[in-house]
């Protein structure tokens, strides 16, 4: 299991310093939740922020694009230094454009699936992404509860991904700690995403070990 911290988390008066924090904890990919205030009720940051953080680690800069319309940004976050870019099957852009655009300057694609959307939605594109991430809150705050009902998803995903012999990653995203993680690691996702479990713990470090099963 690969652990990504969400910055969402973090304390944004010193972003950096949060994100040395977690490369010295353990952490695989610094997940940074972008949202625009119109595809989900809350606003962060932009290609900006994430140029300016993106000195403090070498790990993957993981962009979750909470916005509707994700194609018309995407160079912005490739020249702000974002290894992996996932956007919504329910935002407004075309899918196979948006994945063009990302592969296109050399990135991992990845499409998120909201709650109520089915893994099937996804099936058109699994052999054009690199990742599906499957949210297990609704998306726009983090600190919710984790949504048990979105195993079922995952394990579909996992059996179409097996049945056609491809190399898509399945990430989840909301609501993952301690109590969570055995139901995620089982149902066969590859990445956790984790932001209170991680940054409000006393001790991150211990916290990754455990969330990847290494405590
Ligand atoms: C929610 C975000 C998540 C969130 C996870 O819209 O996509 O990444 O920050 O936070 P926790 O782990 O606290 O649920
Ligand atoms: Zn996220």
């Amino acid at each position: 299991m690969l652990i990504a911290p969400s910055l969402l988390s973090c304390d944004f008066s010193k972003m950096g310093s949060e994100i040395t924090r977690m490369d010295k904890a353990g952490a695989d990919w610094m997940h940074l939740d972008v949202m625009d205030g119109h595809f989900v009720p809350n606003l962060t940051f932009g290609a900006p922020i994430i140029k300016w953080i993106r000195p403090y680690t070498k790990k993957p800069f993981d962009v979750h694009l909470m916005i509707s319309e994700p194609a018309r940004y995407i160079d912005d976050f490739a020249d702000a230094g974002a290894d992996i870019i996932t956007f919504h099957i329910e935002s407004d852009s075309d899918p196979d454009e948006t994945i063009e655009r990302i592969k296109g300057r050399g990135l991992q694609a990845g499409l998120v699936l909201k709650p109520h959307t089915p893994a099937e939605a996804v099936f058109p594109y699994l052999d054009k992404v690199d990742l599906v991430l499957v949210m297990t809150v609704e998306p726009g705050f983090g600190g919710q509860s984790f949504m048990a009902d979105m195993m079922p998803k995952v394990q579909a995903l996992r059996a179409e991904i097996d049945r056609r012999g491809l190399k898509v990653l399945i990430e989840a995203d909301g609501g993952i700690g301690d109590a969570t993680i055995s139901a995620v690691t089982e149902a066969g996702v590859d990445v956790s995403v984790a932001g209170t479990a991680v940054f409000k713990a006393d001790n991150p470090a211990d916290a990754i070990k455990r969330l990847k099963g290494e405590a």
